[in-house]
């Protein structure tokens, strides 16, 4: 054990800069877990306050989970974290399908946050474009604005999709181009079903944007957004934090064809 309680052997490797493997995807949540714990800390005492961005997906249900047990809920001033969404299906919060509903059942019953505290997109709404007007109306409220004008988060967490989406952005979406709007509501191209997204702009105005990738499915795509160079890029490798940083917490399974000496490195932002 180090300082910290962890097992070494639990440690993640920095393989290229900012991308770090762990050993199984038990692993990369409860380092992610660890890590949320840790910046959690950091920003309530720099700002009195820290504010999250969760996303849907398997291996941030793992985290959620983790940091619902006795170990880590402890860990963390829950009445002073805000949580709100990267993205949202167009389904209500009872839906297995809902990111909302996942992280309440996961995480918000099981941790003493209080419910003014938590910010779910209304994604369900019959009328999805005013719920994203009113999702931007609610992150004006809480969040401190970037010297651009965006609304900067302590931490994004972020899933990597097998064609390289990241939130609700996916390949060949005009939304990668937006330039003004924080909040939008694309249609999902395979699903012809919406969403609603943070926009690229909000994704690179937070401090912290943290993948979680896990499974041999990803290992090829997560291969292209760290080593090639697809013409337009992946909306995943668009995702840069022009202030802040850019990790990947991966599993083996996930980072099986990556190699050093194949890989660009990312440069890693400024924190
Ligand atoms: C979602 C997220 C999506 C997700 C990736 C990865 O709501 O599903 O929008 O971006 O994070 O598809 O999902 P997995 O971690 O489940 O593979």
């Amino acid at each position: 054990m180090d300082g910290t309680g962890a097992d070494p052997d639990m440690l993640p490797r920095e393989i290229l800069s900012g991308v770090y493997v762990c050993a199984e995807a038990a692993d990369v949540a409860r380092t992610a877990a660890r890590w949320f714990v840790d910046w959690a800390w950091q920003s309530i005492a720099k700002d009195g306050n820290c504010n999250v961005a969760l996303s849907g997906g398997s291996t941030p249900r793992e985290l959620y989970g983790l940091l619902a047990t006795p170990e880590f809920r402890a860990q963390v001033d829950w009445p002073r974290v805000h949580l709100f969404w990267g993205d949202e299906r167009a389904v209500p919060p009872e839906s297995p399908e809902s990111n909302y509903g996942m992280a309440r059942r996961e995480l918000l019953l099981r941790v003493p946050i209080p419910p003014s505290n938590v910010h779910r997109m209304e994604a369900e709404d019959p009328n999805i474009g005013r719920a994203a007007h009113n999702y931007e109306a609610t992150l004006r409220q809480f969040l401190p604005l970037d010297d651009r004008g965006f609304p900067r988060f302590h931490l994004i967490l972020l899933g990597l999709g097998h064609d390289g989406h990241a939130a609700s952005l996916f390949p060949g979406s005009k939304l990668l181009r937006e330039t003004s709007r924080w909040v939008s509501t694309p249609t999902v191209p395979k699903l012809g079903s919406r969403r609603m997204t943070l926009t690229l702009p909000v994704l690179e105005a937070a401090r912290r944007a943290l993948f979680l990738v896990a499974g041999a499915e990803k290992a090829s795509i997560l291969r292209e957004v760290l080593c090639e160079h697809p013409d337009p890029p992946l909306p995943a490798q668009l995702v840069k934090p022009r202030e802040g940083e850019r990790l990947f917490l991966v599993d083996e399974a996930a980072a099986g064809q990556l190699s050093a000496s194949q890989s660009q490195p990312i440069p890693k932002g400024k924190s």
